[in-house]
């Protein structure tokens, strides 16, 4: 593997956005010369059976997924595909295409390995997104979208766009992921309602056959957060994605006080959550764990907290495309340590319940299916 030290240098000599659009051009650039792609993948897969599992209705490669914002519209993903990863989520897109917030809008913290983003839901928009996924969808590899309203949409009127962005992408992945958690449109983490979600929820159900998910943010209060998962399982999502971009601007000494953060310096607030949310959770929906996971160690700790599957972006800013294999390599040197035969039998093994006699939790039929689909 090339040393991405060397290529990271010179991104970071560019302005981060103009970087971001670099490293895109050349994921389109691989995903459309095949011998450049087999080349790539022959490197970057960690092709084990032990990784393996069925989720959400779909087979999983291994459990290392990218996260949103990466790719929003989805114009890299056959070239994303080849470093590896066990699932993409391209989004978010929006239903009409926007421009976001004005520039400078996203930053590098180089020593806490963190990013600032203040995007704004950045995206060509849904027609283009019904375009891109038609003709190119890298075949074989699980895919969500991402979506998320318009920031001229009012509160009331945001299930219209969530509805529309459903119906329109309605068999062009395997799973879709409603934000309400971004902190850079206006209005939307007011979303996080018990109310709201439901009816999204409610509503996408009658209009989707895929797996609905539901992404929050870190800085909702641990007993709220709570509370608006159990609502939205029991309105039907199969699964949560925790967590989202920080607005806690004291995690990072000199941040600037806009948008979110990324990285480093949201890995322990991710994990509270998702521990919290899986001792009452686990086995009831699927949970993502996202949120400043950079080593195979964090991928095993968020595992075995609960999570079926992690997602990275901030890590691959700093560590580069080479994270990928190395998560994959990682864990499986983890469960050959500990003698363990396959992920599935690490997943939620450390998670447990609050109270008198911490108890372990055992993987239940429904964890196993994937959690209940509509
Ligand atoms: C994001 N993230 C994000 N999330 C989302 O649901 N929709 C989006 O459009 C974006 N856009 C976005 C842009 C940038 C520049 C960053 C850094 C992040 C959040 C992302 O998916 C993830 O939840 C967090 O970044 C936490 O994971 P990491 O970056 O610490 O691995």
């Amino acid at each position: 593997m090339f040393e991405y030290r060397h290529l990271r240098r010179l991104l970071f000599t560019l302005e981060p956005e103009r970087a971001h659009a670099v490293a895109l051009a050349a994921l389109v650039c691989a995903g459309r010369f095949r011998p450049l792609q087999r080349n790539i993948r022959k490197r970057c897969a960690a092709a084990d059976s032990r990784l393996e599992q069925k989720l959400l209705g779909v087979d999983f490669a291994n459990p290392v997924g990218l996260a949103a914002g990466f790719d929003k519209n989805g114009i890299a993903l056959q070239g994303l595909a080849s470093l590896g990863f066990g699932f993409l989520e391209a989004g978010t897109v929006t239903p009409e295409p926007q421009a976001g917030n004005k520039k400078p809008r996203v930053f590098r913290y180089l020593e806490q390995e963190s990013l600032q983003n203040a995007l704004g839901f950045n995206n060509d928009g849904l027609t283009a997104m019904q375009r891109r996924l038609s003709d190119s969808r890298p075949p074989g590899l699980p895919l969500g979208i991402n979506i998320g309203k318009d920031r001229t949409t009012g509160l009331e009127a945001a299930p219209r766009d969530y509805a529309a962005l459903l119906s329109g992408l309605s068999g062009l992945c395997d799973y879709f992921v409603i934000n309400v958690s971004s902190p850079n449109t206006p209005g939307l983490r007011e979303l996080q309602s018990r109310r709201m979600l439901a009816e999204l929820i409610t509503t996408g159900r009658e209009l989707v056959r895929q797996p609905i998910l539901v992404k929050l943010a870190p800085d909702l209060e641990l007993g709220e957060a709570l509370n608006l998962c159990r609502a939205a399982v029991a309105a039907g999502a199969a699964g949560l994605v925790l967590t989202n971009t920080t607005t806690d601007y004291d995690l990072l000494p000199g941040a600037r006080p806009q948008g979110g953060l990324s990285g480093r310096v949201l890995r322990e607030r991710s994990f509270e959550m998702l521990e919290a949310v899986a001792a009452e959770l686990f086995g009831k929906c699927v949970l993502i764990s996202v949120g400043g996971i950079d080593s195979p160690a964090e991928v095993y700790r968020r595992l075995r907290a609960g999570a079926s599957l992690v997602q990275i972006y901030t890590g691959l800013i700093f560590r580069g495309p080479g994270l990928v294999r190395e998560l994959n390599r990682g864990l499986l040197d983890l469960l050959d340590r500990d003698g363990v035969g396959s992920v599935e039998e690490i997943i939620g093994a450390g998670c447990h319940r609050p109270g008198p006699g911490t108890q372990e939790v055992a993987r239940t039929e429904e964890q196993e299916r994937g959690g209940p689909t509509p």
